[in-house]
């Protein structure tokens, strides 16, 4: 395993991805049923955007530093925009937050987040990170593995996101299984897979065996920075949401156009989301 998110961290790809995570955590967290976010590919949780990693690449410059250089976003950006902010002194982006932290500032205190991370150092500055709330508990330990045991039959509602490093195409089927098992282990669990966009053939093959093994609602969001060009740097992702929240798709509608207008660099540049399933 070669792969350390502190490189993308704050990327349009985590801009994208932990935008929707926020309005999704937060519009679960609108009903009285406590929700249990199982984040099965944790990351380090906090990352410093100044570290050497994040320099070599800067990708975090054409992503969340755009983003918070605009003057003004969409009220639908607010609460994720705030997370940023609110791990950061006032007016300076130093630090990103991932996606356990987007999760416990969304969630409310009757609600419980369990966390994976494979990578020692990342799991012990998330473990460290995370250690005074007792809401959340974080696991050195495989997510996909994991995550059998902790869709227990229960009176809560599962919200899971399957967020791998995509250092080969096996994490579409690793996706495909865990998604199997979040729709038989638990009817009202919604689940999010971030996956990258390099060549549409196993995006196009993944989408369509998720679309055949459900029928319920099943939502895809996408954003390209600039058009995919195989085996060069990624400028394009996709989300794939099943059993979304009701009105997430509202919400995608309200931040898609803006991202797309200030994370593009190139022609061709799109964003878009459309129902695989619609909801019945
Ligand atoms: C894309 S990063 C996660 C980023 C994080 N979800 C976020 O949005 O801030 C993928 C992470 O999964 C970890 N990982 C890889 N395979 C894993 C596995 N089988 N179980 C748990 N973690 C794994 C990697 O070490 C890496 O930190």
């Amino acid at each position: 395993m070669n792969y350390r998110h502190g490189y993308h961290a704050g990327n349009f790809a985590d801009v994208l991805k932990h935008a929707v995570l926020a309005c999704a955590a937060l519009r679960l967290a609108r009903a009285a049923k406590p929700v249990h976010a199982i984040d099965l590919h944790a990351g380090a949780g906090l990352y410093d955007l100044q570290a050497p990693n994040a320099l070599k690449t800067g990708e975090w410059r054409d992503g969340i530093g755009r983003v918070l250089a605009q003057g003004q976003a969409p009220d639908v950006l607010k609460p994720y925009l705030d997370i940023v902010r609110g791990v950061n002194e006032k007016g300076e982006l130093r630090h990103y937050p991932g996606s356990p932290l987007i999760l416990r500032e969304t969630l409310r205190p009757q609600d419980k987040i369990s966390l994976y991370e494979l990578r020692p150092e990342d799991e012990q500055a998330l473990a460290a990170l995370c250690k005074a709330d007792k809401r959340v508990r974080a696991r050195r330990a495989d997510g996909w593995k994991s995550l059998g045991a902790e869709l227990k039959p229960a009176d809560v509602r599962p919200l899971v996101l399957i967020d791998p490093p995509f250092e080969s195409d096996a994490d579409f089927d690793r996706s495909l299984d865990a998604l199997a098992a979040v729709r038989t282990r638990s009817p009202a669990a919604t689940a999010i897979v971030w996956h990258p966009i390099k060549d549409e053939k196993p995006v196009a093959a993944f989408r369509d065996k998720v679309k055949r093994s459900t029928t319920d609602a099943l939502l895809v969001a996408e954003l390209a920075v600039a058009p995919p060009v195989k085996g060069e740097r990624l400028t394009a992702c996709g989300l794939l949401i099943l059993r979304p929240p009701r009105g997430l798709n509202d919400d995608l509608f309200a931040m898609l156009p803006w991202l797309k207008d200030k994370l593009a660099l190139a022609d061709g540049a799109n964003a878009s989301w459309r129902w695989l399933i619609a909801p019945r």
